[in-house]
């Protein structure tokens, strides 16, 4: 087993990657803390995992909220044992497609409030007790949205400053035995993926399976698995030569973005 051993804290664990990884890693040996906004939330998580047999708890929390954060890493502690594994999965995107011209003020806070404030928080209250276990692993869930427009500016800036965070906590956090990395993923089918295409609907804009066949070479959607085992390496000692660095998983689409090659 790849994290016997290993205690992992993972959020946005209902979510479609976060379940998956939740699971493989449970499976893998690791005891993971499961968490969403709230426990409700983590139920069918939680089934899979007792029906492999692993071993997890369930915190209902925002990971925006310093409280909340102050909350996961107790009851970690206390129930689970010291952290080895970060794994900063939780992810939101802007309600609606507004453009960078009329989206609303709130919605483009909240968004960089999960997406780059809520891995902070965590990193900043998680870091000192992965110090105390010897050291560990956090993965931080960017997007190729970091590198390219792939979705609303509110979106793609945040997941550009998690890129810009993740290489400073990396510096940081090398003497410590911290590695920091992020997992870049193209278009997974998840129910945030859902969700956008829901969105983009609403907005007018074309979601024809001609369009979703152009996000990467494949000609499909990942599935949450796909983003799971990359997860798993990264969380794992198999990658431990990788810190400060993007891990893009995508299918292509970034390979894509020039001009489009005959063939
Ligand atoms: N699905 C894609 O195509 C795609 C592509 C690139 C990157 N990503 C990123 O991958 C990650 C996982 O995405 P997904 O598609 O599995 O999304 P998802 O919507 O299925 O899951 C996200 C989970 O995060 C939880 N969450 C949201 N805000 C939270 C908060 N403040 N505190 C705690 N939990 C919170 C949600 O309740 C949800 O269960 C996200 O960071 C997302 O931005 C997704």
């Amino acid at each position: 087993m790849r994290l016997a051993g290993k205690i992992a804290i993972i959020t946005g664990s209902a979510g479609g990657m976060g379940q998956a990884s939740a699971v493989m890693f449970a499976k893998e040996g690791a005891r993971v803390a499961c968490i969403d906004l709230s426990e409700q939330n983590n139920a069918e998580t939680m089934a899979k995992i007792a029906a492999i047999g692993g071993n997890a708890i369930s915190i209902g929390a925002d990971v925006t909220r310093t409280a909340d954060v102050e909350r996961i890493v107790t009851r970690t502690v206390t129930e689970l044992g010291l952290p080895n594994i970060l794994f900063n999965n939780a992810g939101a995107d802007t309600e609606n497609k507004q453009s960078i011209l009329k989206i609303d003020e709130a919605a483009f806070d909240r968004v960089v409030e999960v997406n780059l404030k809520g891995p902070w928080l965590m990193i900043k209250h998680v870091a000192p007790k992965m110090i105390e276990a010897g050291g560990g692993s956090i993965i931080n869930t960017a997007s190729i949205g970091a590198f390219i427009a792939a979705s609303s500016a509110g979106y793609c800036a945040s997941k550009a400053g998690l890129v810009g965070l993740t290489k400073v906590a990396a510096v940081e956090l090398a003497r410590h035995g911290i590695r920091v990395n992020t997992l870049c993923p193209g278009a997974t089918e998840t129910p945030m993926a859902k969700h956008q295409r829901m969105e983009m609907e609403k907005a007018g804009m074309p979601t024809s399976n001609a369009i979703i066949d152009r996000m990467g070479v494949l000609g499909r959607l990942a599935q949450p698995d796909e983003m799971a085992k990359m997860a798993l390496f990264l969380a794992s000692d198999e990658s431990s030569f990788a810190t400060g660095a993007d891990f893009v998983n995508d299918g292509g689409w970034l390979a894509m973005s020039g001009l489009p090659t005959q063939g």
